[in-house]
């Protein structure tokens, strides 16, 4: 038994999880995945984009389809890509957006984000834009899969296999990898972010640095996670970029700790969802760098402290020397400064650790949650 329990432990690089061990592994996914994509001069270069640089320079829609973690990784990407590339990006769940007779011909560029590759609905939203003449690039993480093979074109992730069910660094390399897509289509087309484009691909370089550092600092997340581990719900507030990192924060409290969790735009807490807040409801908030669009920060610290008059526990996910929000933040967790739209790389680390961490608490299989599979091959 001891050689069988030693071989499974060595599988988990000595963690107790493969989720655990593959939250550890981000940093190397993220700079695998962005390793000989560029030339010395700094140029992008992605070769296994095979799709006819005349049919990119055309496409006037980029439609990102997607499931669950993987659709959140697209929401993230397409606040970057639009702003690189100038082309509308919209984000669909791929079970939707084939239902939904979308407006989609030769001039769209469809993206579709799997981590295997082999999600049926996903697979069907690819199998629906190329009969209406869009060609369709896969980001994918698993070599060989349906999906790229299907695809016109593939541009691997190499987060290295995802074991557990819950995707952590597959959802960080999806957001590398559509980073890189949009750089490159940016290049491609030479509009204005053309010169900015090798100082964006230094600061994503420098990433792996930074997730490494707010992985360090995991001890105080896992503290809380354990302090709070018989919450009943728990709500996640972001703006920006910042709100798919807290519909990700939300979606891996409900598959890993089975709990009631609630992501949200924190501009719509007015428009109902404050309702919720009542004394000792705990409230992610992850706030905006200060350096970005100033008047996204301002609000979002006006955010906590409406939440934190109403009795919430506020949870704050900010960067370092952000002090605005110390005076409202039951709990802060400090994430290095970024780009903007670089920093859901940093952000949504602590979320995953608590969630992590709060299953791990309550006893519950964080590889094997309940009632799911690593891959829904059936729609
Ligand atoms: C992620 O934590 C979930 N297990 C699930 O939402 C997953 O992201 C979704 O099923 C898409 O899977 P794919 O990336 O393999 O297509």
């Amino acid at each position: 038994f001891e050689v069988l329990w030693d071989a499974a432990a060595a599988e988990k690089g000595g963690f107790p999880s493969f989720m655990e061990k593959e939250i550890n592994e981000q940093p190397a996914a993220v700079e695998q995945t962005l390793m000989g994509r560029t030339d010395p001069d700094g140029n992008l270069v992605l070769d296994e984009l095979k799709i006819d640089e005349s049919v990119l320079r055309a496409v006037d829609k980029i439609v990102v389809v997607a499931c669950g973690t993987a659709a959140y990784a697209g929401q993230v990407a397409r606040y970057a890509i639009e702003h690189w590339c100038r082309i509308p990006t919209e984000v669909e769940l791929a079970h939707e957006f084939r239902y939904r007779d979308p407006i989609v011909n030769e001039r769209t560029l469809v993206v579709a984000l799997s981590q295997s590759g082999e999600t049926m609905d996903t697979l069907m939203a690819v199998r629906h834009a190329q009969e209406q003449g869009a060609k369709v690039v896969a980001i994918c993480n698993t070599n060989g899969s349906t999906i790229p093979r299907e695809a016109d074109a593939a541009l691997y992730t190499h987060a290295g296999p995802e074991i557990a069910v819950a995707s952590t660094k597959a959802f960080l390399a999806q957001i590398t990898a559509a980073y890189l897509l949009g750089l490159y289509l940016a290049q491609l087309r030479g509009n204005k972010y053309k010169d900015e484009i090798a100082g964006i691909l230094a600061e994503l370089e420098a990433m792996p640095a930074k997730i490494q550092q707010v992985i360090d600092a995991q001890a105080a997340v896992k503290d809380l996670a354990q302090s709070m581990k018989d919450a009943a719900s728990v709500l996640f507030l972001g703006r920006h970029v910042g709100y798919p990192v807290a519909l990700e924060g939300a979606l891996k409290l409900k598959e890993l700790a089975y709990i009631h969790a609630e992501g949200f735009a924190a501009g719509e807490l007015k428009h109902g969802p404050i309702a919720l807040i009542e004394e000792g409801q705990p409230v992610f908030v992850i706030v905006p760098s200060p350096r970005g669009r100033d008047s996204l920060h301002a609000k979002v610290v006006s955010n906590i402290q409406e939440i934190r008059a109403r009795g919430a526990v506020t949870i704050v996910i900010a960067e370092e020397g952000d002090e605005a929000v110390a005076d409202y933040a039951n709990h802060i967790f400090r994430v290095p400064q970024s780009p903007v739209l670089l920093q859901p790389l940093l952000t949504t680390v602590p979320l995953q650790i608590f969630a992590c961490e709060l299953a791990t608490a309550k006893g519950y299989d964080v590889d094997q949650p309940r009632n799911l599979a690593k891959s829904v091959t059936v729609e």
